[in-house]
């Protein structure tokens, strides 16, 4: 990312990691409407916004090849992302896309296990694990998401759930590779719904994963993951869901779907 004198992104100089701000626009917007979007919020950020927190942009594959050019003809400081991919490297598998396809177009983060992909896909954490895997043959960075349902969260099992999820999920890595990625603690029952988890449970689901990446591989490698919030961010809700203890970011939905709501996500 190209940055003006002075203006370069800074980490948070209370944990020393590096905020990103991700938009998971799902299955919306075709490759038209998400040059205008991308476009609008680009006009609608000033330069000191971009100090604060890297911001990636998850568009649907069929925006990924008109986003990357926007952005590097207007060298937007925007990180592409994707929402998914597939873990083998190519073959007969209609339908779906590998992870080299997606490095060449030049995209930094993969969302990898998202509750929907989960839920609606019957990915497994076995299929997630080599999802991660795949990804960082890339080079590029996973964003791992794992959270509780309402009935798991009600039965008191939040902490296994996201034991097991952010175990089994990174089973074989080191832990130099577990540290350059990305977590996004997303409570099923705070995504889409309107409910929104309180910076409480931000900072709980948080303090949970990084404890347990703490026993698997050292409060050393634990400090340097970033964590992300996500589930039914608002303009309203971000700032304090950011001030979190341990989260690092925000993981938006539907809000990032609107220029305006998801710059001052972007400013909070
Ligand atoms: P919403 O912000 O629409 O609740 O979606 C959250 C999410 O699933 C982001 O990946």
């Amino acid at each position: 990312m190209s940055s003006k004198k002075g203006l370069e992104l800074k980490p948070n100089p209370r944990t020393g990691r590096y905020r990103l701000i991700s938009g998971n626009w799902k299955m919306n917007l075709n490759h038209l409407e998400a040059i205008q979007l991308v476009q609008k919020l680009y006009f609608g950020l000033r330069d000191v916004d971009y100090s604060f927190s890297e911001i990636s942009i998850h568009p649907p594959l069929t925006s990924l090849r008109p986003i990357q050019l926007l952005i590097e003809s207007d060298r937007m400081r925007f990180s592409l992302g994707a929402q998914n991919c597939y873990f083998e490297a190519s073959g007969a598998y209609t339908g779906e896309v590998s992870a080299s396809m997606l490095s060449k177009l030049n995209v930094k983060y993969v969302i990898v296990g998202h509750s929907e992909r989960r839920r609606i896909f019957g990915e497994t954490d076995v299929v997630v694990a080599q999802k991660v895997k795949a990804v960082l043959s890339e080079q590029m960075t996973p964003i791992l998401c794992v959270g509780e349902s309402a009935e798991e969260r009600e039965a008191g099992q939040t902490d296994e759930v996201l034991m097991r999820q952010v175990r089994l999920a990174l089973a074989e890595l080191s832990g130099e590779t577990v540290s350059t990625l990305v977590i996004a603690y997303e409570p099923i029952w705070a995504i889409g719904t309107g409910l929104v988890a309180t910076p409480e449970d931000a900072a709980s689901g948080a303090q949970l994963i990084r404890e347990e990446l703490g026993r698997l591989y050292g409060g050393s490698v634990a400090d340097r993951v970033r964590v992300q919030y996500g589930g039914s961010v608002t303009p309203t809700t971000a700032h304090d869901l950011l001030e979190a203890e341990g989260v690092d970011g925000l993981l938006v939905g539907g809000a990032s779907l609107d220029a305006e709501a998801f710059s001052r996500i972007i400013r909070a």
